[in-house]
This record gives structure tokens, C-alpha cells and sequence, in this order.
């Protein structure tokens, strides 16, 4: 898809908040600083629809995007961050099994993991608790402009191996820097729409 329009609809703290479930709809999962944020701006072209930081934890809400009227992307809060208080972790969980269990016209998940890193505790059980609801898994390795060529065939390998990936889920290695695996992802994405 050419995207020339792009726009936030709802920063969502509750479910009351969601929108209608009248649009195909891609949730983007991850840990805190994976860069969920970084991969939306670069598949909507824009420098800063989503906001970006190098603080973890900035995005504590679900934030629904309207993308050329056709497809919603929604950009969940991210996990893992240390600093976050219990009560925070709790509010966290609800708003996102409101979303995750409910929500009809949700037509792909997509857990970003970081490329770098062996496969973390929270990012294993994230992984398990959306395989348990979803047949299909869509694993972004982020930040593949951290490694080499061979050393991301060698990473992808070890991140499917960490999450224990099924034959019916995908991964991809992205970069919002180079723009690598942009293309790949927009073929997936037509795919939600044109279904
Ligand atoms: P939260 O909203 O806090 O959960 O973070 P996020 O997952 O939305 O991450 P965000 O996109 O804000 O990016 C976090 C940091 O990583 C920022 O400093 C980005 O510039 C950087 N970053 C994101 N993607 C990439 C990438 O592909 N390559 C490199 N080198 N840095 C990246
Ligand atoms: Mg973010």
C-alpha cells in the first residue's frame, strides 16, 4: 500500500476507549524499546505519528491508528520495563487481554522481538500467551541494522529456537533504519486488507 494518510484515532488507557470493531486491524506487540513505535512510523512513512523514544516504558496506553482508511494498526503498550511499579504491571495486563481476547477484526499479531538478544523470559511468555489465542504469530526481529548478513540468518535461527516458533508462524527481520523486510511486511499487510 502507497500510505498517504496516516493518523492517530484513540490513545486508549480503557476498553470503554477501543473503536468499533468496523476495520481489519494488526496489533503490534513487544517489549519496552523494541521498536514498535520506530516500525509504524517506517511502514506509514512518516518521522513521528508514533512517538519514539530512547526512554523504555513511554508508550502506556494503546494507541489506534487509522492508515489510509482501509486497515487500523494499533501499537500496544510495551513489557519488561523494570521501573514499571506492581499496580502499573497489573493495569498493563488488563488492558491487554481486553484487547487481545476480544477482539474480533484483530487479523494479524505482531510480536516485535529485538535481532541482538537471546530470546527473553517476558518475550517467551508473551510469545506463548498469543500462540495460545492466535494459530498464526507474526515475530519481527527488530534492529537487524545492529548485525551482519550472516549473523541475521544466524539470529533469526536462534530466536525461533528461543520462542519455539510453530510451522504456522512467520518471522521477519526489519530494520527501521536501512528499511530491510519494510516491503516484506507491507506484502503481509495487503494480505489482512485484501482478504
Ligand atoms: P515503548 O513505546 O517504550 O514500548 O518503545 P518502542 O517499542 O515503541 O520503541 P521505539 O520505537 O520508541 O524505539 C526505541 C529506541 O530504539 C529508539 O531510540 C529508536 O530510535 C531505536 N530503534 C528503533 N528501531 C530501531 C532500528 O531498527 N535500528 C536501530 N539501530 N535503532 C532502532
Ligand atoms: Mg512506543
Amino acid at each position: 500500500m502507497n500510505v498517504t494518510k496516516a493518523e492517530l484515532i484513540i490513545t486508549a488507557g480503557n476498553k470503554s476507549q477501543f473503536p468499533e470493531m468496523n476495520k481489519p486491524e494488526v496489533a503490534f506487540a513487544g517489549k519496552s524499546n523494541v521498536g514498535k513505535s520506530s516500525l509504524l512510523n517506517c511502514l506509514v512513512n512518516r518521522k513521528a505519528l508514533a512517538r519514539t523514544s530512547s526512554q523504555p516504558g513511554k508508550t502506556q496506553t494503546i494507541n489506534f491508528y487509522n492508515v489510509q482508511d482501509e486497515i487500523r494498526f494499533v501499537d500496544l503498550p510495551g513489557y519488561g520495563y523494570a521501573k514499571v511499579s506492581k499496580t502499573e504491571r497489573e493495569k498493563w495486563g488488563k488492558l491487554i487481554e481486553d484487547y487481545l481476547c476480544n477482539r474480533e477484526n484483530l487479523r494479524e499479531v505482531i510480536l516485535l522481538i529485538d535481532i541482538r538478544h537471546e530470546v527473553g523470559k517476558n518475550d517467551k511468555m508473551m510469545y506463548d500467551w498469543i500462540a495460545h489465542y492466535y494459530e498464526r504469530v507474526n515475530i519481527i526481529a527488530t534492529k537487524a541494522d545492529k548485525l551482519n548478513r550472516s549473523q541475521v540468518q544466524k539470529h533469526i535461527a536462534m530466536v525461533k529456537k528461543g520462542l519455539g516458533l510453530r510451522p504456522t508462524d512467520r518471522i521477519m527481520a526489519f530494520s527501521s533504519v536501512s528499511k530491510l523486510g519494510k516491503d516484506e511486511i507491507w506484502s503481509m499487510l495487503d494480505g489482512v486488507i485484501v482478504d
